[in-house]
């Protein structure tokens, strides 16, 4: 990815530790008349227009995924609801564009900025029909609690969901901590996703689309296996004694396997955390439920948000390296249409992979590190999450 490349740039630039409502009257005549005259009163009714939109919503719901055949005889396929974490920009607002044009997905931005939201999907030519912002912060286990409370009173079904909100910190000296005392780069890329997903994963079970998937993004920097992931300092979760001690700093380590607190490598730890639940999801949920488990690592996407927190030098430097010299550059509108592949693409199905794509922009299934395949720490970094997040 980018970070890796930072470990690419000539030494004096060393940065390794330093540095809605789219249902139509017509629809409602799914559930008969009566519905059909409620919803009319109610919409007489100026101070029902909450309640409107929340049953035009359940008649969407309630619409089966493929609808009967046409007229044509073809069948056609109701528009899938996909829930993208951090799409205010980057690759979140990137894959969301793409998805929201194809006029076949309705993207749920959960955002923690609604303002910031707004604006973005407006700088993209995002029409109003084909978006809704709910505020999600993931640094607040209570705001990953009340999102999925929101989400699921809107009556829309979850299809899929894409966990792809980051923060990276890598010049940061000391450790800042979530609402729950969690490291902030632990507890927000991995944490409140951890939480998210397991809240979720019943409401995606309900869905009848006939591909349901979550994604969750991982990153090359995460795995050793590759020359980006060897750049120090590198991913290493140890024997997760500072996970299990709740990464507070205080009567335990900010840093997973306990050593002392690096912005960078907390980062690469989070997505090692990412990659790895991918698969213990995989392995517990696929065959119950058919769900398909991916996690994916985009490309170096060097311009986007991600590095805000980065010297001024580094920014500046950062995309033209990636272009020029590593030639491992991908814009946001490429990396965004890698992801929303993952999302919807129908030869994506098989669970439990970790995408990459080839200079050809050819998506092909990766080889994730020792540790980011390691079954037993995936089983371990489960059980310890979950009794974070108050589910065990
Ligand atoms: N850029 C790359 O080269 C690259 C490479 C490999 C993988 N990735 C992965 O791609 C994903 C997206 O990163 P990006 O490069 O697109 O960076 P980005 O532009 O900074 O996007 C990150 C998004 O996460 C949101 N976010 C941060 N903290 C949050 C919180 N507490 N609650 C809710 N949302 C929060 C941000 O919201 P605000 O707008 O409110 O800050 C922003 O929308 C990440 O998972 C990253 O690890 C990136």
């Amino acid at each position: 990815m980018a970070l890796q490349a930072a470990a690419l740039l000539p030494s004096t630039f060393s940065f390794s530790k330093e540095g809605k409502v789219g249902a139509s009257l017509k629809d409602s005549s799914l559930f008969g008349k009566s519905l059909s005259d409620q919803i009319k009163s109610d919409i007489s009714s100026s101070s029902l227009k909450i309640k409107r939109a929340v049953r035009a919503e359940a008649v969407i719901t309630a619409t089966p995924a493929v609808n009967r055949a046409t007229a044509e005889g073809k069948k056609t396929l109701r528009k899938g609801t996909v829930v993208i974490t951090g799409a205010s920009s980057g690759l979140g607002l990137a894959t969301a564009k793409a998805l929201a044009e194809t006029g076949k997905w309705h993207v749920i931005m959960a955002c923690r900025d609604f303002l910031k939201a707004e604006r973005a999907a407006k700088s993209v030519g995002m029409t109003k029909e084909n978006y809704t912002i709910m505020h999600l912060d993931l640094g607040s286990l209570d705001s990953v609690r009340q999102f999925v409370d929101t989400f699921r009173r809107s009556g829309r079904p979850l299809d899929v969901l894409v966990c792809n909100a980051a923060v990276y910190l890598p010049t940061a000296k000391e450790p800042t901590f979530t609402a729950e005392g969690f490291e902030l780069s632990v507890g927000v890329n991995h944490l409140g996703h951890f939480l998210l997903a397991r809240s979720l994963l019943d409401d995606m079970n309900q869905s009848d689309y006939p591909s349901k998937r979550l994604i969750i993004v991982g990153s090359i920097t995460g795995n050793t296996n590759t020359l980006a992931g060897n750049v120090p300092p590198k991913a290493s979760l140890g024997d997760l004694r500072g996970l299990a001690g709740g990464l507070n700093g205080l009567n335990t380590a900010s840093m997973i396997d306990g050593g002392d607190f690096d912005g960078a490598k907390a980062y690469k730890d989070s997505k090692v955390c990412n990659m790895l639940t991918m698969q213990e999801f995989h392995r517990r949920y696929h065959e119950d439920t058919g769900i398909t488990f991916a996690s994916l690592y985009p490309g170096c996407i060097a311009t986007t948000g991600l590095f805000r927190e980065h010297i001024p030098l580094f920014r500046f430097l950062f995309p033209p390296f990636q272009k020029y010299v590593t030639k491992g550059f991908v814009s946001e509108e490429e990396a965004g249409k890698r992801l929303a592949q993952v999302v919807s693409d129908p030869s994506l199905t098989k669970s439990g992979v970790y995408w990459s794509w080839n200079k050809d922009s050819a998506s092909f299934e990766n080889q994730l590190s020792q540790e980011a395949s390691d079954v037993e720490k995936a089983r371990k970094v489960w059980e310890i999450s979950e009794k974070l997040v108050g589910l065990a």
